[in-house]
Order: C-alpha cells, then sequence, then structure tokens
C-alpha cells in the first residue's frame, strides 16, 4: 500500500521484483488460459515484469515453444486484454514449454534440465516459483517430484536464490485434508516459501480495511461491543455456476466462498492490532480470530446457518441449478449460505456478524456493513425526527463500486426540524484508476516474498476447524437439504429470518449496482 504515491499513481511496480523463473504446472489447463496468462500478459505490457522473468509451462500436451505462444496468444485474446503485434512478440520471448506427465520421473529429469537451461539463459539467479496450475489433488504428488528432482532449496532466502510455490484454493476440502495437505507440502517447502491465493485478500478495498482501521484514529476507538451492534459481510454474485458445475459440486458455497474469502473478510474487520504490518504478525491476529469462532455443530449449526440452491428465475430467463452442466439431477449442493457467527473474545462479545454469499443473486457485489448502536436518548422532541434516526453505518464496498461511506444524520434544510441519513463517500476507482488488479497484485508480491496477502498453514487449518462441523451437520442429513431461492432474487427466506430474529435486517442488495452498470 505504501507503493501508492500522494498523487494517487501507483509507483512502478517492476523496480523491486527480483528476476526469476516461473514455473507453471498445467501449462495447458484453464486457470492458466483464462486467468494466469492474461494477467501475466496484462503486467508485461504494464511494465510490471522484471526484465529478467521468463516463463516455463510444463502439462500433458505435446507442444514445442511456438505452439505453446500461440495457444498462449489466443487464451490472451479470449480471456484479457486483445494482444498487440507491437507487444505480443516480446512478452511471447518470455514463454517455454516442456511437455511432460507429472507421475513420469524422467519427465521431471528433463523439466530440471530445462530450467537450469533457461536460468543460465536469461539470468534468473537461479530465482524460482512454481505455479500449480493443476487439480488441487495432484498437488502433494508434484510437490513431491518437486522436492525429490532437487528443484526447492532447503536454504533460507536471505542464503541464495528463493524457490516458492504458488497454490490456489481449495487447500483441502475439510480440517482433515487440509491438515494432510499441509503437512505434504511441509515436507518439501518451507512455509516462508509457500505462497497460497486468497484473491480477495489482494482486492484494494480489502487491504484498505487495516489501513482504515490502523492508520486513522478515528475508528478504532469505536471498534468495539460497545459501541458496534453487528456487523454483515455479504459477497453477492449475480453469476451462476457457469461451465464450472462439476467443480461445484465437490464443493458448495461454503467451501467455495465461506471457508475462505469471508472468513478472510471476518478475520480483518475483528482481529487486534498487529505488532507491526509484517505478514506473520499480521496473520498471528488472524489466526486469533479464527480460533475465537464460536463453533456451529449439530443444532447450533441448523439454527445459526442457512443454506440455500438457486432454482428457475420467477419469469423462467434462467435455468436453476439443478439443470447447470455437470449437476446431479438431484443435487443438494448449496449455492448460497447466511450465516450468524459469533467471535468469543473480550472485544466482540455479543456482537454478531452476519455472513452472506450466493450465487445467481439479485445483484453481484460485496461490502461489509459495520452497524454502530443506536443513540442512548434522543434529544429532538420524539417524532417524526427522532423515528428517522438511523444508526450510524460504516459500509464498506469491495466490488463493483470500491468505496468507504458513512451513514450519518443530517438537518433536512428549512423549517423545523426533520433527520434524513446522509452519507460521506470515497470512491477508489475515481481516485486511483489505474491499480493493478488483484491477480496481478498477488503474482507482485509473490515475487518479491511477500506474503502478507496469502493464507498462513494455521489460519487454512483453523478456519477449516470452524467450517467442518457446519459441513458434517448438513450433509446427508434428511431435512437440512438447502432451501430453494429464485435465481435473481436476494436469496432464500429464511435467511432474512435468521437476521430478523436479533431484530435485524440484510442491508438490501439492491443498494449495489451490477457489474456492468459501473460508472466511469
Ligand atoms: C472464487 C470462487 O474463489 O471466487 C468462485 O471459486 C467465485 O465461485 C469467485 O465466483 C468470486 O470472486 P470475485 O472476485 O468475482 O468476487
Amino acid at each position: 500500500m505504501s507503493r501508492i504515491n500522494i498523487k494517487g499513481n501507483v509507483m512502478s511496480e517492476a523496480t523491486a521484483a527480483p528476476p526469476c523463473l516461473l514455473v507453471i504446472l498445467g501449462a495447458a489447463g484453464d486457470l492458466t488460459r483464462r486467468k494466469l496468462m492474461p494477467t501475466l500478459y496484462a503486467m508485461h505490457r504494464a511494465g510490471h515484469l522484471p526484465a529478467a522473468f521468463v516463463i516455463l509451462g510444463m502439462a500433458r500436451s505435446e507442444m514445442d515453444d511456438a505452439a505453446f505462444r500461440a495457444a498462449m496468444r489466443s487464451a490472451c485474446d479470449s480471456f484479457g486484454a486483445a494482444t498487440t503485434d507491437a507487444e505480443w512478440p516480446t512478452f511471447a520471448q518470455r514463454l517455454h514449454y516442456q511437455p511432460g506427465n507429472f507421475n513420469d520421473d524422467s519427465a521431471w529429469q528433463t523439466m530440471a534440465a530445462r530450467i537450469a537451461e533457461l536460468d543460465a539463459q536469461h539470468d534468473t539467479g537461479g530465482n524460482r516459483m512454481f505455479f500449480l496450475a493443476t487439480l488441487p489433488s495432484l498437488y502433494a504428488a508434484i510437490a513431491a517430484q518437486l522436492g525429490a528432482t532437487g528443484l526447492v532449496y532447503s536454504h533460507p532466502d536471505e542464503d541464495g536464490p528463493f524457490s516458492r510455490v504458488l497454490i490456489e484454493k481449495p487447500f483441502g476440502h475439510d480440517l482433515a485434508s487440509a491438515q494432510t495437505l499441509n503437512r505434504s507440502l511441509h515436507e518439501v517447502f518451507r512455509e516462508e516459501q509457500i505462497f497460497r491465493i486468497d484473491h480477495y485478500l489482494a482486492k484494494e478495498t480489502v487491504q484498505n480495511i487495516l489501513v482504515l482501521r490502523f492508520a486513522n484514529a478515528v475508528f478504532e476507538p469505536l471498534w468495539n461491543r460497545q459501541h458496534i451492534d453487528h456487523v454483515q459481510i455479504s459477497a453477492a454474485e449475480h453469476i451462476g455456476v457457469g461451465s464450472r458445475g462439476a467443480y461445484y459440486e465437490e464443493s458448495g458455497v461454503l467451501r467455495d466462498m465461506v471457508q475462505n474469502h469471508l472468513l478472510q473478510l471476518l478475520a480483518l474487520v475483528a482481529m487486534e492490532p498487529p505488532l507491526n504490518f509484517t505478514a506473520n504478525r499480521v496473520r498471528d491476529r488472524k489466526v486469533d480470530v479464527f480460533r475465537a469462532l464460536r463453533p456451529l455443530i449439530g443444532e447450533d449449526a441448523y439454527r445459526d446457518v442457512v443454506l440455500g440452491q438457486y432454482a428457475a428465475a420467477a419469469d423462467g430467463s434462467v435455468p436453476g441449478y439443478l439443470l447447470e452442466t455437470g449437476v446431479a439431477a438431484d443435487s443438494v449442493t448449496p449455492t448460497f449460505a447466511a450465516l450468524k457467527v459469533q467471535v468469543d473474545n473480550w472485544r466482540w462479545q455479543g456482537v454478531p456478524f452476519y455472513l452472506r454469499t450466493g450465487k445467481r443473486l439479485a445483484k453481484g457485489c460485496a461490502e461489509v456493513v459495520v452497524q454502530f448502536r443506536s443513540i442512548p436518548f434522543c434529544v429532538f422532541g420524539g417524532d417524526p425526527a427522532c423515528a428517522r434516526i438511523a444508526p450510524n453505518r460504516l459500509v464498506l464496498s469491495i466490488q463493483p463500486d470500491e468505496s468507504v461511506h458513512l451513514e450519518f444524520a443530517t438537518k433536512t434544510p428549512g423549517h423545523g426540524l426533520a433527520v434524513e441519513t446522509a452519507r460521506m463517500q470515497f470512491d477508489f476507482h475515481d481516485r486511483y484508476p489505474d491499480a493493478p488488479s488483484p491477480y496481478q497484485r498477488l503474482l507482485l508480491e509473490a515475487l518479491r516474498g511477500e506474503q502478507l496477502l496469502f493464507a498462513r498453514s494455521d489460519g487454512v487449518e483453523m478456519s477449516w476447524r470452524f467450517i467442518t462441523p457446519i459441513l458434517e451437520a448438513y450433509a446427508d442429513h434428511p431435512g437440512a437439504e438447502p432451501y430453494a431461492y429464485p435465481a435473481g432474487s436476494e436469496g432464500p427466506v429464511a435467511a432474512d429470518t435468521l437476521i430478523a430474529r436479533d431484530m435485524h435486517a440484510w442491508q438490501a442488495l439492491g443498494g449495489c449496482r451490477l457489474k456492468t452498470e459501473r460508472k466511469k
């Protein structure tokens, strides 16, 4: 964040980035084509990649460098900004490919030789990052192969070139499998070498939660049970599961969004001040929050968690989840979750955190709403003025708007005393239109060896410790099937009941704009 200067321009991102060879394992797959390669190309165009930065793809498909480059160009054209004849050739020079089967020891030997050759040719200083763009079920085996082939350095980064691994969620599918995966990774990599991606952490407004809290004197004194009534964290999506039905069937909303993105947001809102802004000190405090989550086991899970699954839109314009490709006709996989979560510690005792996320909702938006307590007494002589005083709310909008606004009461101009709610708003996009995308940010931070935006093993395990009993409560439990909600609605009515029980209401999704409606 300190890389943003006071005029709001993002400083050159490449300046501090060391040379490196990025090895993409699974280079012929969807993640590489849709996300990774377009991001790398955008970084190249923006001058964010160091000069000595080469990319070596590995996958089973037989291709040479030229064919790989052509495939990656068409991937960038389809999923990112269109390539240009002026800029593509310099980027293509960075791209290389080595076919190989991950199970084949000899392929790894060939790979090691190719890595050494590219290191030498491009002066990467032996620095390397391995991006596992494969099925998560292959992570452990690939890590073992990297170790066995001698591609991972055991010395600390300060003592020589670095070797790092980047992986995407899911990091396991429950507590036990997350622990197993961590153990396998730790057999080869030190924790400092492992970069677990949670792209929500790299959204600027998410990072800004900490700056807002800890770089301002006005908020933190109020940031506790004395002054905050409750917190709402929503990540609503307008889209459905699209082409990811098969993945989603295995995952469902609790694993896909709550265990990672929503709990990370909760941790940033609820954590104590870190000793300093280094990765481990910040992550220590986040893990404290995960430890303090009141478990939702058995009946408590039925009481405080509402699951839903989208049905067809009321006007029939959108099919229900059960008709999506790759989805079982009788699937009970939830696509929506609303939870009431309690953080059992001194600061937050009695302050509910309501979490809500789902697909095919009325709008696509993510935000944190911090609602302060009501005024203790109204001095304005009764209604109508007093009745119109709403509690103050601080709203941190993550997307599609990237903004912070504070709602407060003001006097309506004119005779008599009428009160209404006004907003003070700060819009990030207006001030910083060229900020790098979350994915660019993550790749650069990994290149720099900065782990603040990545999940640490204990945090991952603690968040699974909270989610696993909920999954168990709902697994194959007759009567605990998700509630159907029409595509395009605000979710199942039961989610409204969950929050209404405490005399609260969800912030209307109608307040968010659709992504496509973003003002320029
Ligand atoms: C991903 C989930 O992690 O986050 C997707 O797997 C979801 O299902 C996506 O759509 C949401 O991310 P964003 O940045 O669009 O809110």
